[in-house]
């Protein structure tokens, strides 16, 4: 027979008074009324109806109870553990409730502010008019070719017939490098894109058909129609047989390429150190086609009403261009044409400041739309 159990701690039975275990149920229901969010409660959970909380604890203890007081002290402890943890339930549901109303406030999308707020880039339209000024003269099986922008004066000079003396040379248009303590460097920066035909001629095998877009420096101010970066087109043929009946043939179809069917070209007599003969080259304006000339009643702002637009110079390679660059004058012969590229922006697309060019302003891009 077991001894009666008399011999309990008076100090831990004192967790199943009355008193203790309403004090404990009114400490947890507390804390849960006052847990403000679900982390918080959590805790309070774990502290005032987990395994080890005081109520638990208490539970405990009524197994060494002697049979007559475990009823009663099961009843009051349980009691307490259901209120707490129905407490802790509602508490619980009502906190939830809380969050999902606050997360729909604070999470709310609203559909109609403007999207796609980081605007995406875009080349710019001069790079994208050179490329498709290039890509006609692709399509008649030329190749693109490349030279420096910081050009030997030979060859941005000398190498074309360039005398020593010619205008050109003079501070006035080009930008000459300095070397080292300013003593002469001998190079520029290149003045027109007709060096890459020298260096294209002792590049490559004969014959040469290439087109040269590139970045071109003078002396100009910036203004409306000037800049002192500019860019140009340039293309040549050398080729056994070529006449200057090729190279209209050439202007003709990247003009109405570029411009428009049907529309006429037209060849001034010019001069440039190194063709021979040498022309500008014209283009019907496309706007008026001719029709604003002699007539104030409609006049074209395109063509200032003079039926013709220039796009550029052109000519028969001069013969010692081509001795310059290793080329027997006896077999071969070519033509060679600088376009400006923007020119034929400024008309292609009815720019009528350079500035808008040259400034970098997104929104002058973005007019041209994404064409990458
Ligand atoms: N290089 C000339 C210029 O810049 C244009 C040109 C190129 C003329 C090729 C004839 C032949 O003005």
């Amino acid at each position: 027979m077991s001894a009666p159990n008399n011999s309990y701690d008076p100090v831990e039975v004192s967790a199943l008074h009355p008193d203790e275990v309403e004090r404990m149920r009114t400490e947890a229901l507390d804390a849960i009324a006052k847990a403000a969010g679900l982390e918080e409660l959590k805790e309070v959970r774990i502290a005032h109806a987990g395994d080890r909380s005081p109520l638990a604890l208490a539970n405990r203890e009524i197994g060494a109870l002697p049979p007559a007081a475990k009823a009663e002290a099961g009843k009051r402890v349980g009691g307490a553990r259901r209120a707490v943890s129905e407490a802790v339930k509602a508490r619980q549901s009502q906190l939830e409730d809380e969050r999902d109303a606050r997360v729909l406030v604070e999470e709310a999308v609203d559909v109609t502010l403007p999207f796609d707020r980081i605007p995406r880039g875009a080349r710019h339209p001069l790079t994208t008019v050179a490329e498709r000024m290039a890509d006609i003269f692709v399509g008649m099986g030329f190749e693109v070719a490349e030279g420096p922008e910081v050009e030997a004066e030979w060859y941005n000079f000398d190498a074309l017939n360039f005398l020593p003396d010619h205008p050109a040379r003079t501070m006035q248009d080009t930008f000459f490098v300095a070397g080292p303590d300013g003593a002469e460097s001998g190079l520029v920066l290149r003045t027109h894109t007709s060096p890459v035909q020298v260096r294209s001629m002792l590049d490559r095998e004969l014959p040469v058909y290439v087109v040269v877009p590139g970045r071109t420096f003078r002396t100009d101010e910036l203004d409306a129609t000037h800049s002192p970066v500019f860019h140009q087109l340039e293309g040549l043929v050398v080729d056994e047989g070529i006449t200057l009946a090729h190279l209209r043939g050439a202007i003709q179809v990247f003009v109405e390429r570029m411009f428009g069917e049907g529309l006429r070209t037209r060849m001034r007599p010019s001069y440039f150190p190194f063709t021979e003969p040498s022309a500008e080259v014209d283009m019907e304006c496309f706007v008026c086609r001719g029709a604003s000339v002699g007539n104030p009643d409609a006049p074209c702002r395109t063509c200032s009403s003079e039926g013709w637009i220039e796009i550029g110079g052109c000519g028969v390679v001069n013969p010692r261009v081509l001795t310059a660059a290793g080329v027997d004058t006896e077999r071969y012969s070519g033509w060679a044409f600088g376009l400006g590229i923007e020119r034929t922006l400024m008309f292609a697309h009815g720019v009528k400041d350079m500035h808008d060019m040259v400034e970098g302003d997104i929104r002058f891009t973005a007019a041209f739309g994404m064409e990458m």
